[in-house]
């Protein structure tokens, strides 16, 4: 078992065995004590304030208590305890046991990283664009993380199921369809149909503007549409078809894939039979024609989504299901889509990432599934904006919004640069590969460095950088740790002892062991950051490591140690990497 456990769980399994050894002292139920990494490694690796919490609950000196603990634990093989302030007990772990753990990370293909006892069976919903609409940098930004999380809550062992859910059955039809009929040049579609349904978009959303007869004949066709005129749906399912090609071959220079794609209107059917349900269990009312749902008074006003304030007052704002004239809303296909992932998925987790504008949407379906009864970790994974150097929403020189494969291109270009003066031997063929590693990886690792919660600001110069926290700076730092590899005479053999002395040696040590807690507590929060900080440290102590212990250099013990540990940065570099759906090339 405790091969499996982190440092900390080790810990406060320890602490929990000598708080209960103190007399005096009952434990409550479900206490588990508390041990987080320390701010500051003067004061130690990790510390706890559980001996505080406890004395103030069974009303004891807290520094008193500390003291017998520390005492109780003088036998810890694993590290040394200090008391610090007004009861924190800190630790400071031995390096030998750091050593044990880093031998154990040899021969493990997992690095440490325990698989979850309790597995969920998540439903992770994002990138999500609406057909011939702009895919604008929210999507970027869902895409990217939404990647992420899947990828790492399927390696931590839940049951993961993407699913994206474009929106293909929006009022935007009524001008497509007039558009297809009247204006759409079919080589344009050819050669890309994403921009093509667009340019068409736009075009006839501008001619509305100017020709006030225009409108209502585009809402003639979407009334078609949504009554099954066969000539309409065979167009409507074109525009799919083809939205769905140009974006498969966008989340394949991404690597990334859906395990479904059940679109808005997957749900048309359900949509009535819902309402009617609603209605008919009194969740839902009629209020001026229009199907609602209001608030139940379940939540205190200020956490109540179906209220805001108005002039010092709290007044209501209904979800609406269905309109005076009928036609359902987003929130009604959100709702059956909650339904059908529950059921027929057997979820009990559904995360949607989603920008922060909608956080009152998913609220208000969070709600309306709790007064319905159906509950589970349904999350809203929120994000702010990707603005301009000049602070204000990213856009193109022109004002567009700027398009996914324009990102893409221009990333690997400039990356084809970086290469081209690194490394100008290299082969052409393998230049393009690298370049087009180092280009994807620039812009996830720029966004998942990020707090996902906070605007940031797209640089290409900085995200392209082989210094600071960029992909290029720890793809450079796996390459330089191979590149050791293949100084050596043979193979690499992993010895079955560790030995490290040099601070840089412990500190690099301490680095790779903590990939273990580092991943699932990156899952938890839903903070790829997290991950990506850690990944930047650890290649800054390698570097370190690197310039004070000559690794060819040494002999015997020492200098196998010394590899190990390199080895040991390379995998972890990989795999957590790989977690970002990042590539590392073996030289560049
Ligand atoms: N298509 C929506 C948009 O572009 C995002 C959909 C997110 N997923 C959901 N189940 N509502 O804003």
């Amino acid at each position: 078992m405790s091969a499996h456990m982190t440092i900390p769980q080790q810990l406060s399994e320890q602490l929990t065995a000598a708080l209960k050894s103190v007399a005096g002292v009952e434990l409550p139920d479900g206490f588990v004590p508390a041990v987080t990494p320390s701010q500051d490694l003067r004061f130690g690796d990790y510390q706890s304030n559980a001996a505080m919490v406890l004395a103030k609950q069974v009303k004891t000196n807290p520094r008193a208590l500390a003291t017998q603990v520390v005492e109780a634990m003088s036998g810890c093989e694993m590290a040394t305890l200090e008391i610090a302030g007004p009861g924190f007990i800190n630790f400071r772990i031995k390096p030998e046991f750091f050593a044990a753990k880093a031998e154990a990370m040899l021969s493990d293909d997992r690095l440490g990283v325990a698989v979850t006892d309790n597995p969920k069976s998540l439903v992770i919903d994002f990138s999500a664009p609406n057909v011939a609409k702009p895919m604008h940098v929210g999507h970027i930004r869902s895409t990217i993380i939404g990647d992420t999380l899947a990828r790492l809550a399927r390696f931590l062992g839940h049951k993961v199921i993407t699913d994206n859910h474009i929106g293909d059955w929006g009022t935007q039809f009524g001008m497509i369809l007039w558009g297809w009929k009247n204006i759409l040049k079919q080589e344009d579609l050819a050669k890309d149909p994403i921009e093509a349904l667009l340019d068409v978009y736009k075009k006839v959303n501008s001619m509305c503007k100017e020709d006030e007869n225009l409108l209502p004949v585009c809402k003639v066709e979407l009334v078609k549409l949504q009554s099954g005129d066969e000539e309409n749906l065979g167009i409507w399912k074109q525009c799919i078809e083809v939205t769905k090609t140009g974006l498969e071959k966008i989340y394949s220079q991404l690597n990334i894939s859906f395990d479904y794609w059940l679109g808005e209107s997957a749900y048309n059917d359900a949509l009535a039979p819902l309402v009617e349900d609603l209605l008919a269990k009194g969740i839902a009312r009629e209020s001026d024609g229009a199907v609602c749902v209001f608030s139940d008074g379940f939540r205190e006003p200020k956490n109540d989504p179906f209220l805001v304030q108005k002039n010092g007052e709290w007044v209501p704002v209904p979800a609406i299901i269905r309109k005076a004239d009928g036609g359902f809303l987003y929130a009604t296909t959100d709702l059956a889509t909650l339904d059908y992932r529950t059921q027929n998925f057997n979820a009990d987790s559904i995360w949607y990432v989603v920008g922060a504008p909608q956080e009152k949407h998913f609220k208000q379906i969070f709600d309306i599934e709790r007064m319905r009864g159906v509950t589970g970790d349904f999350r809203h994974v929120a994000f702010g904006s990707i603005l301009g150097k000049d602070r204000r929403p990213f856009k193109t020189r022109s004002g567009d919004t700027v398009s996914l494969q324009d990102v893409i291109d221009e990333a690997v270009t400039r990356a084809a640069k970086v290469v081209d003066e690194k490394s100008p031997d290299m082969p052409q063929e393998e230049k393009e590969r690298v370049a087009r590693i180092v280009g994807v990886g620039a812009i996830k690792f720029a966004e998942l460095s990020q707090n996902r919660m906070s605007d940031y600001i797209f640089d290409w110069d900085k995200m392209l950088s082989l210094s600071g926290d960029t992909a290029p700076y720890l793809q450079n730092s796996y390459v330089r740790v191979r590149s050791i590899f293949r100084k050596i005479d043979g193979e690499f053999v992993a010895p079955q002892r560790l030995t490290i002395n040099e601070d840089a040696e412990i500190h690099l040590a301490r680095m790779l062991v903590r990939y273990a807690e580092v991943v699932p507590s990156t899952l938890d929060d839903c903070r790829p950051n997290l991950l990506a900080a850690y990944l930047y440290d650890l290649a800054r102590a390698f570097h370190s490591f690197y310039e004070a212990c000559p690794v060819l250099k040494s002999e015997g013990a020492v200098k196998e140690t010394r590899l190990a540990l390199c080895e040991l940065t390379a995998r972890v570099l990989k795999q957590g990497m790989g977690l970002f759906g990042i590539e590392m090339p073996e030289r560049m």
